[in-house]
């Protein structure tokens, strides 16, 4: 390359790399995402900024074009962050009432930054000391308050629930099936997984990624109130023990993803422990209720379990992704990954294994995943967990209340967390069968979603289509229930008279 080629790249690199751009930029971002998140608690924005996929690809590439040309970087700057707000959704809006993940407790995203921008990464504890060091500690931590004993268990943290239902599960199954790490799974008789039949997919998709198989998940029946059966479990596990049927785990909910129903946990333990079963809960969504005193009780039995996945980017209220999974025995730690990397793992420190992150993780490379957490812990208590379940759990029983007192609309469970899944009922004059109410709710749903009024989703219960809703914004509160309930009446109103 000729000198003068590689001198204009230094520069602009330098450029690149300016701490005074840098920090001018940053007052900047801060400063506008101070605003946008006050406009959004005055419910002054819409929800969701709905456009087309072509239309937000379009802009998004036309943005990677413009790039090229752009010399003032903070105006460039300022109108990328505009854009991405215009186009993004706002999770902080007390209206966005959808899916699982949560208006983030904005400080922690604060701590995600810095962790970010400085990119301390794990794998190896001499690449991110301080990130090594906030996990284990919030390992620790979280598990004492879950109600496992010091000492005795260990933990990781991995990107999201799905990648933490794979690891526990993983660590069953060499555990289970021996060998199997090195060997694969080779048993005559084919190996199953025992689950709740309202698991969410990524148990069955671990079973597929796991060599078991996706047939071979067995979904034990649930109780009237959605919750996986005790009984029904020992009736199945009784029968995998005569076939000679080797059974890797059963993997409980704490709770199910479709209406938020907890499994019996103490019962499933017992029957776990007759028939010498591996034990997995998935908490993805409900593990934060251990900070709860109100609210703890629904996971009473989880240190029982042996493996158990809590995920903190759902109920501890912190940006994704930040996933823990532990072990009630410690010595299961290793059992995941049985590999040796010369060129990461020290051999002349092996002492260091506990805290080298990547022997128990499935990624080499980790971000500092709990920055977030740790910030928010450290800054305000563990009281800010218990506030933030009990009023989105209260917010919700308001909720159902609500839905109760009203004829035109159907709650199809009492809840026992934030979930909530319901239907509108139109007036009888309008003749409707069960399938075109079905469609209808879509319909109110899909309507509301694109006006950017509201964010709730939809889901099948039994074959009924219906309305559901997760109260993760703290600030949600009783006028914007009874806002949703007019929108839904009149966006119904709207479809029927077309
Ligand atoms: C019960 C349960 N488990 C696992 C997951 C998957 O978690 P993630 O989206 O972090 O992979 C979810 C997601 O909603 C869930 O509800």
């Amino acid at each position: 390359m000729p000198t003068d080629s590689l001198n204009t790249a230094r520069q602009r690199i330098q450029a690149a790399y300016s701490p005074e751009v840098f920090q001018s930029l940053g007052e900047s971002l801060i400063s506008r995402l101070g605003v946008h998140l006050g406009e959004l608690q005055q419910r002054g924005q819409s929800v969701l900024n709905w456009n087309l996929p072509e239309e937000n690809l379009s802009v998004a590439r036309e943005c990677l074009q413009r790039s090229k040309t752009s010399d003032d970087l903070l105006n460039r700057f300022q109108d990328l962050i505009e854009t991405a707000i215009e186009r993004g959704h706002n999770l902080h809006h007390p209206r966005y009432i959808g899916h699982q993940v949560p208006a983030s407790v904005p400080l922690a995203g604060l701590f995600d930054a810095l962790g970010s921008i400085t990119n301390q990464v794990m794998a190896i504890y001499e690449m991110g000391p301080w990130a090594t060091s906030v996990e284990k500690a919030l390992i620790e931590r979280w598990g004492e308050v879950i109600g496992l004993a010091p000492g005795t268990f260990a933990g990781l943290v991995t990107h999201g629930g799905s990648l933490a239902n794979l690891t526990a599960l993983l660590t069953a199954r060499n555990i289970s099936l021996k060998n199997s790490w090195t060997q694969g799974v080779q048993n005559a008789n084919l190996p199953v997984l025992v689950a709740n039949a309202d698991s969410h997919y990524c148990v069955t998709r671990s079973a597929g990624i796991l060599g078991l198989g996706t047939e071979q998940v067995i979904k034990v029946r649930l109780d009237h109130r959605r919750r996986m059966d005790a009984t029904a479990l020992d009736e199945t596990l009784t029968q995998l023990r005569k076939r000679n049927t080797p059974i890797v785990a059963v993997s409980a909910s704490a709770c199910a993803t479709l209406i938020g129903a907890f499994d019996p946990l103490q019962e499933i333990a017992d029957v776990c422990e007759r028939h010498g079963v591996w034990m997995h809960v998935d908490a993805a969504h409900g593990g934060a209720v251990s900070m709860s005193k109100k609210h703890a009780h629904l996971i009473d039995g989880i240190t029982r379990a042996d493996s158990f996945i809590c995920d903190a980017h759902k109920t501890l209220f912190v940006p994704a992704l930040c996933a823990f999974v532990f072990y009630r025995d410690k010595q299961h730690r290793f059992e995941t990954f049985q590999q040796d990397a010369p060129y990461l793992f020290d051999p002349s420190a092996p002492g260091m294994a506990d805290v080298d992150g990547g022997m128990m993780t499935i990624e080499c490379t980790k971000r500092a995943a709990t920055y977030g957490l740790w910030g928010v812990w450290s800054m305000l208590g563990q009281q800010i967990f218990e506030d933030l379940i009990d009023v989105t759990f209260a917010t919700t029983q308001l909720l159902y209340q609500k839905l109760r007192a009203e004829k035109d609309f159907e709650p199809l469970h009492e809840p026992e967390c934030n979930i909530q899944v319901f239907r509108y009922l139109p007036d009888e004059k309008y003749g409707l069968d069960s399938k075109a109410i079905c469609e209808l709710n879509r319909q109110i749903r899909r309507t509301l979603m694109e006006s950017g009024e509201f964010y709730l989703v939809q889901t099948n219960l039994d074959g009924i289509g219906t309305l559901r809703t997760t109260v993760m914004n703290p600030l949600t509160n009783e006028e914007d229930l009874d806002q949703l309930f007019s929108s839904i009446r009149r966006t119904a109103e709207e479809i029927l008279s077309q």
